[in-house]
């Protein structure tokens, strides 16, 4: 079964479209066993009101893949949800390839690319390996923060058109040509949504970081035809993660 479809029927039974974003702040390295606790305790809390966790540096990094990260994607797995890895894959082909394998050899549903990068040798050998093993990819259409603006809001000559067109416009377009698995627009730019939605319709689903601490609002962002909602701080910085994660749930639902 494809990821896209995995995702649809995990938020149905879940009854939530949220994705949680378990991001953590900086901890000294040697304390790195406290980040792996702190991280287990908020899956076992919030893991009831989500259909996904998506994971990012901040645990990566510290924890390392194949040590700490890998065995968190397994208890995600356990709970009955699907593990995203938020790596905004930006290199050229043979190394997006590797970074590719090694992401979903730890066990992640699918990933997420930067769709700067172009097809012939960058997004391509992405898209071959996901294929390969019935992952998914999402490409980044209009990122959250305010310097989405400068990048992904710039006017460009389109290369295939020859046309002046938004330059994420042009991304969401080849987010559907390529039958991408998911397009990323801030939920701090509802207008952008709409207009991605417009392009994209039911074909590929739209997900949504930004609420809460970046400003972004669920419902205007679920009313402009966001599908899913990717939340951190909100859920994860919270005093009782899994009442945040409750709310939130239930406020996506209304
Ligand atoms: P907060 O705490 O702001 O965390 O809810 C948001 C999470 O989502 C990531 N993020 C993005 N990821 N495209 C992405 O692929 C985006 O436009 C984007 N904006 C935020 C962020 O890194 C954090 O993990």
């Amino acid at each position: 079964m494809s990821f896209r479809l995995k995702m649809e029927q995990t938020a149905k039974s879940k009854q939530s479209p949220i994705i949680l974003a378990l991001d953590f702040p900086f901890e000294r390295p040697e304390n790195r066993k406290t980040l792996f606790s702190r991280a287990e305790s908020v899956l076992d809390a919030a893991h009831p009101y989500l259909c996904a966790v998506k994971f990012n540096h901040h645990l990566v990094l510290p924890l390392g893949t194949f040590d700490g990260v890998q065995k968190l994607v397994k208890k995600v797995h356990d709970f009955g949800l699907m593990a995203i890895m938020d790596c905004k894959v930006n290199d050229i082909g043979s190394t997006n390839q590797v970074i590719a394998e090694y992401y979903y050899a730890a066990g992640f549903d699918a990933l997420i690319a930067n769709p700067f990068i172009g097809w012939e040798e960058g997004l391509k050998p992405i898209f071959d390996v996901a294929k390969k093993l019935q992952r998914g990819v999402i490409l980044l259409v209009y990122m959250s923060h305010k310097g989405a603006t400068e990048g992904y809001g710039q006017t460009i000559i389109d290369a295939e058109t020859g046309q002046k067109a938004p330059q994420y416009v042009s991304f969401a377009k080849k987010a559907l040509k390529l039958e991408a698995d998911g397009a990323v627009v801030g939920a701090t730019y509802p207008e952008k949504i709409k207009e991605v939605y417009k392009i994209l319709g039911e074909k590929t689903p739209i997900y949504s970081p930004g609420i809460g601490v970046q400003g972004g609002e669920i419902k205007s962002a679920l009313e402009a035809g966001a599908h899913y909602l990717i939340v951190g701080r909100v859920i994860v910085s919270s005093e009782n993660p899994a009442e945040s994660a409750k709310k939130i749930s239930e406020l996506a639902r209304l």
